[in-house]
């Protein structure tokens, strides 16, 4: 997989697909629960409705997105307030997120981590690196997907997958698949710095189990990697922690 320039990296009009309008949005209150037993213990998470804003930054932080508009400096905001308060947790203080020019947080070092925000809705997952080299989170709507997203999104044996399923369900679980494709790549990408796109990951979900596999691209070296998927108050959640 080459690595490529970051606009044509993030397949922002794919994305637009999956935006929904606010009414739509699951709105109840949320906190750390929302995320039980999306990892082990030793991964610290929190949750949050999108609540913060860029006065609750450090000075560093609030200068990556001062020129951004209110909504994406509140998510950009909730993100970091939930890290620090995580990282506190693993004695970690006084420390300014700040990012890389990939968008890549810039953990502290011994630790890693993952941001994830969606509607009203804020996950972060934190470990020490001891415990994983990577960990990915991804949380969705759960909502049914737009037409032609799953033709973008959703691998042959994967589409099988949805043809199985209750024709009701078929927007829900590409939308699940899109979730866990994302949540699989911000594991990796930070180490690998290599651009995935959708077909480049299989990935096998188990509903019943709230698990998944992913497997990377053959060429990146990566093995498989098992995660959890959680529905759960409306909201898709998925997570990953690679070993
Ligand atoms: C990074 C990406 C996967 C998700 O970003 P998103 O759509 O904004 O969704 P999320 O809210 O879940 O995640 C955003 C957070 O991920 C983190 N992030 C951004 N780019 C990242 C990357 N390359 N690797 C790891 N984490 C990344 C950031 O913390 C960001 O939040 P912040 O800017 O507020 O700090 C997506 O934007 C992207 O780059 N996609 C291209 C590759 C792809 O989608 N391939 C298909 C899957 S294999």
């Amino acid at each position: 997989m080459q690595r490529r320039a970051r606009s044509d990296r993030v397949p922002r009009a794919a994305h637009a697909h999956f935006s929904l309008p606010s009414q739509m949005r699951p709105q109840e209150p949320v906190s750390a629960k929302l995320l039980d037993g999306l990892f082990e213990p030793v991964i610290h998470v929190d949750a949050s409705a999108i609540v913060f804003r860029i006065g609750d930054l450090s000075d560093g932080e609030a200068r990556l997105v001062e020129r951004a508009v209110e909504s994406r400096q509140r998510e950009f905001s909730t993100g970091r307030v939930l890290a620090r308060r995580l990282l506190a947790q693993m004695n970690v203080t006084d420390f300014e997120l700040l990012r890389d020019e990939d968008r890549v947080p810039l953990w502290p070092a011994g630790i890693v981590g993952s941001i994830s925000h969606t509607g009203n809705l804020c996950a972060v997952a934190v470990a020490a690196e001891t415990v994983c080299s990577g960990i990915g989170v991804d949380v969705e709507p759960d909502e049914p997907v737009g037409t032609g997203i799953e033709r973008r999104v959703c691998t042959p044996p994967e589409v099988a997958w949805l043809d199985r399923g209750p024709a009701a369900e078929r927007g829900h679980r590409c939308r699940m698949i899109f979730s866990v494709k994302e949540a699989v790549y911000k594991a990796f990408y930070p180490q690998l710095r290599e651009f995935w796109g959708f077909q480049d990951v299989s990935v096998k979900i188990d509903l019943p189990a709230q698990c998944f596999t992913a497997r990377p691209p053959a060429s990146s070296g990566a093995g498989q990697v098992e995660g959890r998927l959680i529905r759960r108050a409306g909201w898709i959640i998925s997570g990953v922690a690679i070993r």
